[in-house]
């Protein structure tokens, strides 16, 4: 394939990656979405290939092979609460990717043209995809640790610990330097600064709480796709630099959206850890000085008679894996004629979008599923609000006290509603570690039980009443 067909193909690609961008921004075309994107890296791939004459059709087919094998199995297999882990491990071996192409064709540029040969801008290049991908990979990987909740990694903090990072940043930058400056030894100083790129990723994340890992993920996404679109520079790839810059700005545009719902600046998530601030606010036995416990055949009653109700999912639906009786109690209430809806709160749970991840999994409608902006004005008029396990975005804290952690996190106003029933365990405090007066409100009531049982009991009294 001539190389001019071979850049109007990359066209079309671009096309589809775009295309496929736009898919995703909706959970009715997601699928569509990610299949357009398939679709595109599928056809990257046999392009580039049809336009080059320089490679091993044998490796080509083992790497295929072996990484549609992995690929599928994962697939398969991978629980949905586990994606978070499975997008770390993505962007790490993309940047690893970016280091060994970048490495590779350094080296058979220095053997073919002559270190006097290479242009300053293929060097800087060179050095950007070795840097951004040794810290993109390692530090994947320690956030891939820490979200498996792998026990020899815990939160390492040490005095000196930023300027140990800001050292190895600089040794970095150095080395980076001496691969621009002396091209005759650029192999050498490419691995050396790797290796310290490697250690660096390490330890920028590890100091990192296991809660702000979605956090850091979607910035370790956006470094692969700068990591690769370095690569494309270096490889004089138009279509790589472009769909790098895709994944990396998307990616910084998703870190940015997570930080303003989390209501933190991103210096906050990658260098400070969320604590209450001292001092502030009244203590957990005050708020919760009376707190009403409530039973499944309560709610049954308070339900049997609503006309509207909205179901509040937060973290511990996903851990209780409750969607399934989320459904289940859906389903009932909306043949009974009652109106059920579902706030969604953009950081409930763990990562972007769980919620909507897990209550699609179990086929509830995506048109019950509002967003926090379109179903606060309506929580007056709601009879019943279900909170299944959600704590820090139904904290009205957050409008009342300057001094809380999540002071102006926008949340979802359920204390407005007639009457609010919140299942969880017990009354401990959600991500941010701070007393929720939500639950000693006049009109809240407390179902102590794990949010699975709890609705599975609500359904069955429904039922039987
Ligand atoms: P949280 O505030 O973390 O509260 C979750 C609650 O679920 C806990 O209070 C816990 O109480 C309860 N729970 C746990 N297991 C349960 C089970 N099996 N059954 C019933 N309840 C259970 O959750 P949220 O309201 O979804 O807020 C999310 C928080 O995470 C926010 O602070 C957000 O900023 C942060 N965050 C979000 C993201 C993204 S992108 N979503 C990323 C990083 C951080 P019990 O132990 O008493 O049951």
């Amino acid at each position: 394939m001539s190389p001019v067909w071979v850049e109007l193909s990359y066209l079309i690609v671009i096309v589809l990656f775009i295309m496929g961008l736009k898919g995703l921004t909706h959970p009715r075309t997601a699928v569509r979405g990610n299949l357009t994107g398939a679709l595109a890296m599928l056809l990257a791939c046999v392009f580039t290939l049809l336009g080059t004459e320089l490679f091993d059709w044998t490796l080509i087919a083992v790497g295929v092979g072996v990484g549609a094998l992995a690929g599928g199995i994962l697939a398969v297999t991978i629980q949905m609460t586990a994606m978070p882990q499975l997008v770390a491990l993505f962007n790490g071996f993309g940047g690893l990717a970016s280091v060994f192409v970048a490495g590779a064709y350094l080296a058979k540029l220095l053997s073919s043209a002559g270190a006097s040969n290479l242009g300053a801008d293929l060097l800087v290049a060179t050095a950007a995809s070795g840097l951004i991908g040794g810290v993109t990979f390692t530090g994947s990987l320690v956030a891939f640790a820490k979200l498996q909740e792998l026990k020899f990694i815990k939160d390492v903090r040490f005095p000196g610990q930023q300027a140990l990072n800001a050292g190895l940043f600089l040794a970095c930058v150095v080395l980076a330097l001496l691969i621009v400056r002396q091209p005759g030894h650029a192999n050498l100083y490419y691995w050396l600064m790797v290796m310290v790129s490697l250690v660096l990723g390490v330890f920028l994340v590890i100091s990192i709480g296991g809660a702000d890992m979605p956090v850091v993920i979607a910035l370790l996404n956006s470094y692969s796709g700068l990591a690769a679109a370095a690569t494309g520079f270096v490889l004089s790839n138009v279509l790589l630099i472009v769909a790098g810059s895709l994944v990396g700005a998307s990616g910084l545009i998703l870190t940015k959206i997570m930080c303003v719902a989390m209501n933190r600046s991103l210096t906050n998530v990658l260098f400070a850890k969320l604590q209450p601030a001292k001092g502030s606010g009244p203590s957990a036995d005050e708020v919760y000085a009376n707190v009403k416990a409530t039973s499944p055949e309560e709610v049954a009653m308070l339900l049997d008679v609503a006309g509207r109700v909205v179901i509040v999912p937060g973290y511990g639906m996903a851990v209780a894996q409750a969607q399934h009786a989320v459904k289940d109690l859906t389903n009932y209430l909306r043949e009974k004629g009652v109106t059920v809806e579902f706030g969604i709160h953009p950081v409930a749970g763990r990562m972007p979008g769980h919620m909507n991840v897990l209550l699609a999994e179990a086929d509830i409608p995506y048109d019950l599923l509002i967003e926090m902006d379109q179903i606060n004005p309506t929580f007056e008029q709601t009879d019943v609000v279900i909170v299944v396990g959600a704590n820090d975005v139904v904290n009205p804290v957050a409008q009342t006290d300057p001094n809380s952690p999540i002071a102006g996190m926008p949340i979802l106003e359920v204390h407005k509603a007639r009457t609010v029933v919140n299942i969880k365990r017990s009354l401990s405090p959600g991500f941010a570690g701070i007393p929720n007066p939500l639950f000693a409100a006049d009109n809240s009531l407390m179902l102590y039980a794990d949010a699975r049982q709890a609705l599975i009991d609500i359904l069955k009294a429904l039922r039987e009443g």
